[in-house]
């Protein structure tokens, strides 16, 4: 069977390699790796291709940043020929990025059965760029992978046919249980002076936080605030990076007690998000991560398409005004003992590879 696997940006890489490694493991695959380049920097990908083991791409589209529209039909642009040429019996995409919702596009359009990995999540706010990504590509599937009981309701009421709807459960926790080890052995708390439970892990780069300087001025003030009493670590976006330097935010920000990071690798990454007393985030993998390791994560957004992380784990949403209450509060609370969600359990990607070995 040949399998063409899509990645573009930073959250698709954990979910791409387990499922290439499981089809790899068992044989009778030819398999293509494609990198839209949606994301380019070394820190925000080729730093994941060397820590989670992913081969080379055989394809790099190279496309770049741009405006969302841009970006989208310029993946679309470069995706095709690659698609005429290797004529693959499945693509499979994962996650909600432009990248995503580009190459899903592109192989409905083309005829190629389309395998949707994290299918079925919703915010209901369109106002996100992911939400639209989701929407589309979920209703452009063949066969659509969940991770969850509420995805499989969202992709029912949405009237996609039983039949092409798998819940496999989530398999970026495969990523996780396979590196964890790795990650708790690497230096990084030692080499930032950190205690474990002792300080606060921070990553935001959506649009709503950072894009305004009001919004992010309030964050930066808040968090300023919290660092008084308890170290703060910030890994930094470039997006991020670049709208607090635009912002004339950089200086205070840098001279604060809040400690400005490059973005991390994944190990790292791992490694602050477990030893902390709290994380603050607005990214969809960070929630699930927080609610596997049973730390209290705190989501700076209105809604979330990932209410399990929320009814079964550690993940609580929060708005601007309330950050320094509920930083300060919640750095107290222990760590769960609650078991992770269903399915949720390191072999999700064995089960993607059943599904689009079976075609349903
Ligand atoms: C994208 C995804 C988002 C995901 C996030 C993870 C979409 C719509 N958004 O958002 O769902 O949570 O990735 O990081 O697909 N930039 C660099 N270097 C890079 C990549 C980006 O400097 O390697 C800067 C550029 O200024 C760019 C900006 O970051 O314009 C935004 O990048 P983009 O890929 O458009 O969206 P993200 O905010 O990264």
């Amino acid at each position: 069977m040949k399998v063409l696997h899509v990645v573009g940006a930073r959250p698709n890489f954990m979910k791409t390699a387990p499922i290439m490694r499981e089809m790899d493991r068992r044989g009778g695959f030819q398999q293509w790796l494609v990198h839209t380049g949606q994301h380019y920097d070394d820190g925000m990908s080729r730093v994941f291709f060397d820590e989670l083991g992913l081969p080379r791409p055989d394809e790099d589209l190279g496309v770049g940043s741009d405006s969302h529209t841009r970006q989208t039909a310029e993946i679309m642009l470069r995706f095709e020929p690659v698609l005429r040429a290797r004529k693959p019996d499945w693509v499979v995409v994962v996650g909600d990025v432009n990248s995503t919702m580009a190459c899903a596009l592109v192989a409905a359009k083309e005829g190629t059965r389309l395998a949707h990995v994290e299918a079925g999540l919703r915010s209901f706010d369109r106002a996100m760029p992911e939400e639209l990504n989701r929407l589309v590509t979920d209703t452009l599937a063949d066969l659509l992978l969940t991770p969850s009981a509420d995805a499989d309701e969202n992709l029912r009421r949405a009237g996609i046919p039983e039949s092409r709807i798998r819940r496999v459960g989530n398999v970026m926790i495969d990523t996780l249980c396979a590196n964890l080890e790795k990650a708790r052995a690497r230096p990084i708390l030692r080499q930032l002076g950190l205690l474990p439970r002792s300080f606060v892990y921070v990553t935001l780069h959506r649009p709503n936080n950072v894009d305004e300087r009001e919004p992010l001025a309030g964050i930066m003030a808040s968090l300023t605030s919290v660092a008084r009493k308890v170290p703060i670590v910030f890994a930094v976006h470039p997006r991020t990076r670049k709208k607090l330097d635009e912002f004339g935010l950089l200086p205070a920000a840098e001279t604060g007690a809040v400690r400005l990071l490059e973005p991390l690798g994944y190990h790292d990454s791992i490694a602050l998000t477990d030893a902390a007393a709290c994380v603050l985030t607005d990214s969809g993998g960070l929630q699930e991560e927080t609610t596997y390791l049973g730390v209290p994560c705190l989501t700076l957004r209105p809604n979330t398409e990932r209410p399990i992380t929320i009814a079964e784990g550690t993940n609580r949403l929060t708005t601007i005004p309330r950050v320094e209450v509920e930083l300060s509060r919640r750095l107290h609370e222990d760590r769960s003992q609650r078991p992770p969600p269903e399915l949720w359990d390191g072999h999700a990607a064995e089960r993607i590879v059943d599904a689009v070995t079976r075609g349903r």
